[in-house]
């Protein structure tokens, strides 16, 4: 029962559409129907800027971490992981912006942050370094999850590999219209990094 109830709540916490109630709130603009569409991060820096693209991100991160601390202040055994599953669920898929959310990136990384923040960090690096080099975040998002699912191999965490290897493919999923942006040659790119020129 205790699980279901957790479960709930984390789902519950990742539904809250942070880059939706900010934008609406704060800048009178529905990040839904501009650039990407996407309800995360990386619309909400190219829409409405570097502001509310660091308030998303941190609301959208925090979502996740507290979603996959919920156990411990319940005093629950279940595994972080696991409960985290339901915020990154929520903010996919939320029950408070009529299920259309974001790409489940930033709350993921949210998660593993609460689960296991050296492993984390190395994630974080490892996102940057792919970021400078391709400067889209759908390729970087796609790749370093993959990158990240294979080195969990060495934790010998069976449960952070079989979620890892399962979000790797869900996130490939959610960014489908970016694989084929990427393949056009129509991705947008962050102003920065290698090559960038102003
Ligand atoms: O986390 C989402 C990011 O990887 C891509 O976002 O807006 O470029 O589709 P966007």
């Amino acid at each position: 029962m205790t699980s279901i109830i957790l479960f709930v709540l984390s789902y519950f916490l990742g539904s809250i559409p942070s880059g939706v109630w900010i934008g609406k709130k704060f800048y009178h603009t529905d990040i839904r129907k501009h650039g990407s569409g996407n309800t995360g991060t990386t619309n909400t820096f190219r829409v409405l800027g570097v502001k509310a693209g660091i308030a998303v991100l941190l609301a959208d991160v925090l979502k996740g971490t507290l979603a996959a601390s919920l156990p411990y202040f319940f005093h629950s055994s279940l595994n972080p992981m696991v409960v985290g599953l339901g915020a990154i669920l929520g903010h996919t898929y939320p029950i408070f912006a009529q299920f259309k959310g974001g790409k489940a990136v930033a709350t993921s990384a949210g998660v593993l942050l609460a689960y296991n923040p050296p492993f984390f960090l190395f994630c974080a690096a490892l996102f940057l370094v792919i970021l400078y080099f391709s400067r889209m975040v759908s390729f970087s998002s796609m790749l370093s999850l993959v990158l990240i699912a294979i080195t969990t191999l060495f934790i010998h965490d069976w449960i952070l590999t079989l979620i890892a290897f399962v979000l790797a493919i869900f996130i490939i999923y959610r960014h489908r219209a970016n694989i084929q942006r990427i393949k056009n040659g129509t991705e947008s790119k962050v102003p920065f990094g290698y090559g960038y020129k102003k």
